[in-house]
């Protein structure tokens, strides 16, 4: 069968992307697979976690080349490889809205709270969990939403949630949104995501 052909966007450690690839060899996406996986950071070990699974690995500088010129080039490389889903896994880049509009319904992300709290510029990895502890809620989570011009402000696919238990720190709180929301939403909503787009195009 089919299956969409899906990029990884990454930028560190890269354990989202390691849940997905994981339900992948266990088959819990059958309408998705990870094509390649790109990472604004040479350093970032979500490109070992790629090579590791016989993904490719690709590095697209930011830094150097400034947005625009990064975004032809990723523009370029999802264009050669047909890709048709993008997945922001912990990728710490804002896209231009040109960029999103181009891809709109086929860019997603996740972010570590239950938006439309802690969320938007600025707010990103253990930001999100100290603003949630600073602000003393008892309940946070995950989200995985569409992305368009407005961070972290595009359609909601899927969302978990996960309780603050006492004592903890925004290191403890990360790990737990992780284990308990993260890793199981996202591969979760890349599926129901990727079937939608089957059943919409049909066989080509
Ligand atoms: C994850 O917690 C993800 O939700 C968060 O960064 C971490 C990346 O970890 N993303 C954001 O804060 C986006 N605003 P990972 O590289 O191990 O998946």
């Amino acid at each position: 069968m089919r299956k969409i052909k899906v990029a990884a966007l990454v930028s560190g450690g890269g354990t989202n992307l390691q849940a997905i690839l994981d339900a992948g060899a266990r088959g819990e996406t059958p309408s998705a697979e990870v094509a390649v996986v790109i990472s604004d950071r040479a350093g970032a070990y979500a490109l070992e976690r790629a090579r590791e699974a016989g993904v490719e690995a690709l590095y697209i500088p930011f830094t150097d080349l400034g947005r625009e010129a990064f975004e032809e080039r990723l523009i370029r490389a999802l264009q050669e490889r047909n890709i048709e889903m993008i997945v922001l896994a912990g990728f710490m880049r804002i896209l231009s809205p040109a960029f999103t509009a181009r891809y709109a319904d086929r860019i997603l992300n996740i972010h570590p709270s239950l938006i439309p709290s802690f969320c938007g510029e600025g707010y990103y990895g253990l930001r999100v969990h100290r603003a949630a502890l600073d602000y003393g809620v008892k309940v946070t989570g995950a989200t995985v939403h569409f992305v368009n011009e407005v961070p972290d402000g595009g359609r909601i696919i899927m969302q978990r949630a996960v309780y603050i238990e006492d004592g903890d720190t925004p290191e403890t709180l990360q790990k737990r949104v992780m284990r308990e929301a993260e890793w199981v939403i996202y591969p979760l909503a890349v599926e129901a995501v990727a079937a939608k787009m089957l059943n919409e195009y049909g066989e080509k």
